[in-house]
């Protein structure tokens, strides 16, 4: 049976002067989950939004909040993310000493717990948690901004965590970010991934809507 991609436009590259007809927009479409990512200038090189912006999105949304914190000591955030009404909160593996801890106070919430992988962070890393986790996010370009090009060696770890959550039994999500377009999503979706992450190549688009329906059925 063929499965089709859970589908995650990413608010970074909306139009942040009209959020709200941007979120609406998204309600309307074939969108699954809104993609918010979080960005504090220290583990990333660049800031975005936080937590008072979460809480307006789920005001507005019908779908699923994703959130992909790119900060340091998320672990500080954690209920205050659940109070805005985010439903996944994914911490970076990079900024988290004690991840186990930090994925059950996650869960503890209520909501479900993801892990991002940078670019260069081994998949194997991740072999004594998996089933702990509900999602793990491989970045496909270094995190901080929108709009860059899909680095290929992310297809080898997104089959490379395909195996080990088959192997361990674990009923984990993989999701990947960053570059995801309509020339690679049939490759990322082979290699193993359930879903993506899509900035520019939805709110760049002509049509957005029309692009997000695009890319669902590829
Ligand atoms: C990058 C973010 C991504 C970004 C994706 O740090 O994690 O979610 O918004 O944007 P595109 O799809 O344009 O690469
Ligand atoms: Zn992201």
């Amino acid at each position: 049976m063929e499965i089709k991609p859970i589908i995650a436009p990413s608010l970074l590259s909306a139009d942040f002067g009209n959020l709200k007809k941007d979120v609406q927009m998204l309600n309307k479409s074939k969108a699954d989950w809104i993609h918010m990512d979080i960005m504090d200038g220290v583990f990333v090189p660049n800031i975005s939004f936080g937590i008072p912006v979460v809480k307006a999105v789920r005001q507005l949304s019908e779908k699923p909040l994703d959130t992909h914190l790119m900060i340091v000591q998320p672990e500080r955030y954690i209920h205050a993310f659940k109070e805005a009404g985010a439903d996944m909160l994914t911490v970076h593996w990079e900024a988290c000493t004690h991840l186990h801890r930090t994925i059950y106070q996650i869960k503890e919430e209520g909501m479900l717990a993801g892990v991002a992988l940078n670019p260069h962070t081994p998949v194997a890393g991740l072999e004594d948690v998996i089933n702990d986790l509900d999602l793990v996010l491989i970045m496909s370009v270094n995190p901080g901004f929108g709009g860059q090009k899909f680095i290929p060696r992310a297809l080898h770890k997104i089959a490379a965590l395909r195996e080990m959550v088959e192997r361990n039994n674990a009923e984990t999500l993989i999701e990947v970010d960053g570059g995801v377009c309509r020339d690679n999503l049939a490759d990322i979706m082979a290699a193993g991934a359930d879903a993506v992450v899509a900035g520019n190549a939805v709110f760049k688009a002509e049509d957005p809507k029309k692009e997000i329906l695009t890319l669902k059925n590829i």
